[in-house]
């Protein structure tokens, strides 16, 4: 009984491990027609612990596969996040004259001479396609003493130095690192002191340059994470910077108190994104660990916990305000699609809302509404049972907001429950909504992703109802699109190696 239980909240959609703990996505990269996705993983137990590798294989984002755990604790310490590259020209001389995957993390220990922490940054490589692989035997490459945190490098060739360049966090800064072979860094520059926001420890973070809206002009990103700070109601959450990258370091064209948010959710951290999309592609694609530092430990999922975000695809563009970063799951999402259905032009009132049953709550929902009548508008997803989630619209306030307090099982933490949300302003006194509903989590994006927000919830029993309605008098949606959504399992080609002793 209690496996029915727990099973009813993993989800349909979105990548979730096998068994036990997950946290950040680790070692993105796509290689001869798979997108791997490493995961941190504790393969002994539902909370965190020693980390591993977990790993899952995809075609196409979407349709994903358990394959056996990647890397394990050796003895220089546990796994942390990292990143994977292919190494085209066996740069680092690991793959005799033809090419692999370089996995380059954090190994974390603790130091025998201090008995503090240590993190040090190390490499694994594969030449069978990430299916085996084998730590260099020169690790760690590279350490500093005097820091205690120093983490999760991200790797990328920069073709105007002719070197790869590493971005990693060391507390409140971000440092850069360049190296010919991957085996030998040297330091090049830091950035991040007093800018940004400070509100926990900045963690994985990465860099990449995207094209601004179809301007023929771009701008470098530097994504970070920011730890959990008991003083802050939204725990863990991930800011960005736009600016330049001079093959040295980042330069803000911000000022440093000016704080760009990725997500105005609760539950959407430490994202990185692919390498080695290839560039007929040209695709940034970022996936993220759908939880949040301040209760991802007690979240009520049973033996297994953690789950991701859709892979988003990035953009940028140049609005009043400056240039931000939009975000929409990747086109493949529309393989989920199961039925559809639409309708044009409905008013909906308090008293005569718009509803909707659905099967079994995997929903995709596409919204246009016109906001001019000055009333909220409220989206209600309704359990069989007593609960409800509601995302609303104050045009009022411009505020776009998710109200997760009576969501479903809330009481494993004390701000679990509640109600949050972002600025999202109208264009021509509309807004537009795209929603995906999951059975542990809902994703909202305002504005073609200009705003979004992801939370995960835990309703008492599987969404029946769309429900759409105003506070007072009333609002026209419109456009309203409903799908509905296949479940796709994971299936598991994993071996359960820890099972066989492969720990350390
Ligand atoms: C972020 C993080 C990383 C670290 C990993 C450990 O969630 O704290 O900084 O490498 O998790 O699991």
């Amino acid at each position: 009984m209690l496996d029915v239980f727990y099973e009813r909240f993993r989800p349909g959609f979105h990548f979730s491990p096998p068994s036990h703990w997950m946290n950040d996505p680790n070692g993105l990269v796509y290689y001869e027609g798979e997108y791997h996705l490493f995961y941190q993983h504790h393969p002994h137990g539902n909370n965190w612990g020693p980390m591993h590798w977990g790993h899952a294989v995809s075609p196409d984002l979407i349709h994903w596969e358990h394959m056996p755990i990647a890397l394990f604790p050796d003895e220089h310490g546990a796994i942390f996040s990292g990143c994977c590259v292919v190494d085209w020209n066996n740069s680092s001389g690991l793959f005799k004259g033809s090419h692999g995957l370089v996995a380059i993390f954090t190994h974390a220990d603790t130091c025998p001479k201090t008995g503090q922490p240590r993190q040090r940054q190390s490499l694994a490589y594969s030449s069978d396609k990430g299916r085996t692989w084998h730590k260099y035997e020169g690790n760690p490459v590279l350490a500093e003493d005097d820091l205690i945190d120093f983490r999760d490098p991200k790797v990328f060739w920069h073709p105007q130095s002719e070197r790869w360049v590493m971005v990693l966090v060391a507390g409140d800064h971000a440092r850069f690192y360049g190296s010919k072979n991957l085996r030998e860094w040297s330091l090049t520059g830091e950035f991040g002191k007093g800018e940004g926001s400070h509100d926990g420890v900045w963690e994985c973070p990465d860099l990449f340059e995207l094209p601004i809206d179809d301007s023929g002009h771009s701008k470098w990103v530097l994504i970070i994470s920011i730890g959990d700070n008991p003083e802050c109601p939204e725990g863990s959450r991930t800011q960005y910077f736009i600016g330049e990258f001079d093959g040295n370091t980042f330069i803000n064209d911000n000022s440093a108190d000016h704080i760009l948010w990725l997500d105005h959710g609760r539950d959407n951290y430490a994202g990185v994104s692919w390498s080695d999309i290839p560039e007929r592609d040209g695709r940034r694609v970022m996936i993220g660990w759908m939880s949040n530092w301040k209760y991802a430990n007690e979240t009520p999922t049973g033996d297994w916990r953690g789950a991701m975000t859709l892979p988003r695809a990035l953009s940028l563009t140049s609005r009043d305000e400056g240039i931000v970063l939009t975000q929409m799951p990747v086109r493949e999402v529309e393989r989920l699609r199961k039925t559809s259905m639409s309708w044009n032009d409905v008013t909906v009132t308090q008293d005569v809302p718009f509803t909707q049953q659905t099967n079994d709550g995997l929903l995709e929902i596409e919204a246009d509404i016109d906001i001019r009548s000055g009333n909220e508008t409220h989206i209600k997803f309704k359990s069989s049972g007593q609960n409800e989630m509601i995302i609303g619209y104050d045009p009022v306030c411009q505020r776009l907001s998710i109200d997760r307090s009576k969501s479903g099982l809330t009481d494993f933490h004390p701000e679990f429950a509640c109600n949050h949300g972002a600025s999202l302003v109208p264009e021509d006194g509309k807004i537009k909504l795209h929603i995906w509903l999951d059975r542990n989590a809902v994703e909202v994006y305002g504005n073609d992703g200009l705003i979004v927000l992801t939370d995960q919830i835990f309703p008492d029993a599987p969404i029946e109802n769309v429900w759409i309605s105003t506070n007072s008098g009333q609002v026209v949606l419109n456009s309203l699109h409903i799908h509905t959504l296949k479940s796709v399992p994971i299936s598991n080609g994993a071996v359960e190696q820890a099972s066989r002793g492969n720990d350390a």
